[in-house]
């Protein structure tokens, strides 16, 4: 996969302290783009990504069509499959045994939350490994703990592209990750340490925070809670990444961090929105083009 975890220049994604979330996926997509057009040169089809939703939450919806959107952009093929609230977890098994073997489909998305009734936990296990797009099978997880190649988690990887693009090398820093999710904060802690950093994850049951994060040279907040980081969390200087994807007292759009109050105490930081929100798209499609790429290669070499 590719290095993300590199010591580069800063970017010019980043200026004036705010690290350009949408013009560090720009840049991405584009590549993204070139290699899809390689791929159908040598391949004969497009890479395909077939996206499940079951049920009608408003915010699965934006997301599905965000990502259906994102296919079509960088000339990559999208199945949609939408099913009713009251799908049967056969049902989806079904689905899902299907797509794992259709020549056709490279990565599969199974668009949670999931309605209630069905365990989500065994809907992710029936992916094949190889078309785990969102990199949530306890298979990838694995390798991605060990550090074998295979997919990197979207977020997290997106993550690490925005401090690559600061032209910080994590290496040797203090990282402290706030927050311990399966999707985010536990998997970003993981590549933080693959990129040799000296990682802390923290969660709701931390003792002494303030004093942590005050160490932190790096500092992810993913928490879910409105402006919960001040400045009097930081360290001077330090990269701030906001996960956070909430609205404040007067229905705005805000991260986790204290976006006015931060600022002008550290040495980068996200914006929200604009910041970690493109960039998790962005790092599906790199991961959809390397399960197509992969799969290619894996038929190639056994001489189909
Ligand atoms: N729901 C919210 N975020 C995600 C994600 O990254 N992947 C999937 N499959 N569902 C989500």
């Amino acid at each position: 996969m590719t290095d993300v975890l590199n010591e580069a220049a800063a970017a010019p994604e980043f200026s004036g302290k705010i690290i350009n979330g949408k013009a560090v996926s720009a840049r991405i997509r584009t590549v993204v783009r070139e290699q899809a057009l390689a791929f159908e040169e040598k391949s004969g089809r497009k890479p395909a990504l077939a996206v499940v939703i079951a049920g009608d939450d408003p915010a699965s919806k934006i997301y599905v069509r965000n990502k259906k959107n994102a296919c079509a952009e960088v000339g990559f093929t999208s199945l949609e499959f939408a099913l009713p609230a009251d799908v049967s977890e056969e049902e989806l098994l079904s689905l899902i045994g299907g797509l794992n073997v259709d020549a056709n489909i490279d990565g599969i998305l199974v668009q949670l939350p999931l309605p209630r009734g069905i365990d989500e936990k065994k809907i992710i296990n029936a992916i094949s490994p190889e078309k785990d797009v969102d990199c949530f099978h306890p298979v990838n997880v694995g390798r991605l703990c060990c550090g074998d190649p295979g997919f990197l988690p979207c977020t997290p990887a997106g993550i690490m592209e925005l401090i690559a693009a600061t032209g910080t090398s994590v290496r040797g820093k203090n990282c402290l990750v706030i927050g311990r999710s399966n999707i985010v904060g536990k998997p970003v802690s993981m590549l933080l340490l693959a990129a040799d950093g000296t990682v802390t994850t923290a969660h709701s049951k931390t003792v002494g925070l303030k004093e942590i994060a005050r160490n932190a040279d790096i500092l992810v907040a993913a928490v879910g809670r409105a402006k919960m980081i001040d400045a009097s969390f930081i360290k001077p200087g330090a990269v701030v990444i906001d996960v956070g994807m909430n609205r404040d007292e007067n229905g705005k759009l805000c991260g986790d961090c204290d976006f006015e109050s931060v600022f002008p105490v550290c040495g980068a930081i996200t914006p929200v929105p604009g910041g970690v929100g493109p960039m998790t798209i962005t790092m599906l499609l790199r991961n959809t083009l390397y399960a197509a790429e992969s799969i290619f290669e894996k038929k190639k070499a056994g001489g189909e």
